[in-house]
């Protein structure tokens, strides 16, 4: 059974809240890692102390839990998936969300599938039916399929039912832990492109610009987005996020702003629209955005209104970087626009706001009762508008020739 558990010594509202990053290794700021504003640099998530992910295996290990995103900032709230129906809820419902992070329940998803396979008569059908349904819960993160077809494929030849459903456990934690190691090394590589424009500007902080949330929450660690900001806080450079609200379900301002506070890092929550005004006036130095599909010739889908973000930065010179693992690039797709399936979500999540009231967490109706709503979940940023890609094997520009150089094993496709 799907059940909402809250962590009954973290009941999070507000000041409370202790989601937030830790930062390990050297630091810039001495042995204790103490920053000159007293923070502590951090860059894993903990929470009462201990290293905390946003899934997990419980020790029961028949259940994934995973922290509830759409109670967050407020409240910390553990979710338990114990079926693929729970997965596939999770995962539609957003209470995971991110495209890493959706690769990976999807992954633990496919070993509930495996478990539940064991008590079939038909155990081969009915997980190859499990996994088709996992694969089309939410269509534009192509995490999703490529994870599920990892663990699928891993365990292809494996006929006994249990030794399968251990298999694919074994994978589905493989691939949770390489998506934390190329988080890091985004991290590594991105924060080169930081630390170049703090050069330029001398002592003045560097302003970034973001939008949704591409950090700890989506992945499993780090963040893809958030990662080479990390890393800069980490060396010492001053930075400013700008972090935009992301409506209509504001993974910015309630996950973003949640992270990036928790760590100490200097940032402020501006409208979804602010980005373009701010860049005209010389107030963002670098874009960086996360993705949802990236195809092997580099345009972008990511969470809507980043391509309006890529135009203004394209009319200002704004350096507009996508962060992303190999995870998240489709090698079959040439065309993004006319490709990538673009989800159409509920249009109650545009005419409703969530928020806390004196504590309680209310929702309130904007527009006039009855006024429609459309509610298109992303976009496609064209590769022309893209300065770069920041991946776990380095940093390139947004063409297939440059893309298949740094991931010359896997199929990108040669344009006609
Ligand atoms: O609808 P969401 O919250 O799943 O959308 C998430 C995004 O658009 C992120 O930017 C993207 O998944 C990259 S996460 C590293």
């Amino acid at each position: 059974m799907a059940g909402i558990r809250k962590i009954p010594s973290t009941i999070l509202y507000p000041e409370s809240c202790i989601v937030y990053p830790q930062i390990t290794g050297q630091r810039a700021n001495g042995p204790t890692g103490q920053r000159a504003n007293g923070q502590t640099g951090k860059r894993k998530m903990k929470v009462d102390g201990k290293d905390m992910r946003p899934i997990w295996l419980h020790e029961d290990q028949i259940t994934v839990q995973v922290i509830d995103q759409r109670r967050l900032p407020h409240e910390l709230v553990v979710f338990d998936i114990a079926t693929v129906d729970d997965c596939i809820h999770a995962i539609q419902h957003m209470v995971v969300r991110g495209a890493p992070l959706i690769g990976v329940t999807a992954a633990y998803g496919v070993y509930l599938a495996a478990l539940s396979a064991q008590r079939q008569n038909d155990p081969d059908s009915f997980f190859k039916d499990e996994c088709r349904r996992l694969k089309t819960s939410r269509p534009t993160a192509v995490n999703l399929a490529w994870a599920v077809d990892r663990v699928s494929h891993a365990v292809e030849r494996v006929i006994d039912p249990s030794k399968r459903a251990t298999q694919v456990r074994n994978e589905a934690a493989r691939i949770a832990e390489e998506e934390a190691e190329s988080c890091r090394r985004i991290g590594e590589n991105g924060v080169k492109l930081i630390e170049t424009i703090r050069e330029q500007k001398g002592e003045e902080p560097v302003n970034l610009l973001t939008h949704c949330n591409a950090g700890c929450l989506a992945c499993v660690e780090y963040g893809t987005a958030t990662a080479p900001m990390y890393a800069a806080f980490e060396k010492g450079i001053d930075i400013h996020v700008w972090v935009d609200e992301t409506r209509p379900l504001n993974q910015g301002s309630r996950l973003t702003a949640l992270e990036l506070g928790k760590c100490g890092i200097d940032h402020t929550v501006i409208t979804d629209n602010a980005g373009g005004h701010l860049m005209q006036h010389g107030m963002v130095d670098l874009v960086i955005v996360g993705t949802d599909r990236t195809t092997g010739t580099g345009d972008v889908a990511n969470k809507i209104g980043t391509y309006l973000k890529a135009l203004a930065a394209y009319d200002n010179d704004v350096p507009f970087y996508v962060a992303l693992p190999s995870s998240t690039f489709d090698w079959e797709l040439t065309d993004g626009v006319a490709q990538i399936p673009i989800e159409e979500r509920d249009p109650e999540e545009v005419r409703v706001v969530e928020g806390i009231d004196q504590s309680k967490s209310r929702k309130v109706l904007v527009p006039p009762l009855d006024s429609p709503a459309a509610n298109f979940a992303f976009d496609v940023t064209p590769a022309r508008l893209v300065t770069g890609f920041i991946t776990e094997r380095g940093i390139c520009r947004a063409t297939a020739e440059d893309i298949r150089r740094l991931f010359p094993d896997r199929a990108a496709p040669t344009l006609e």
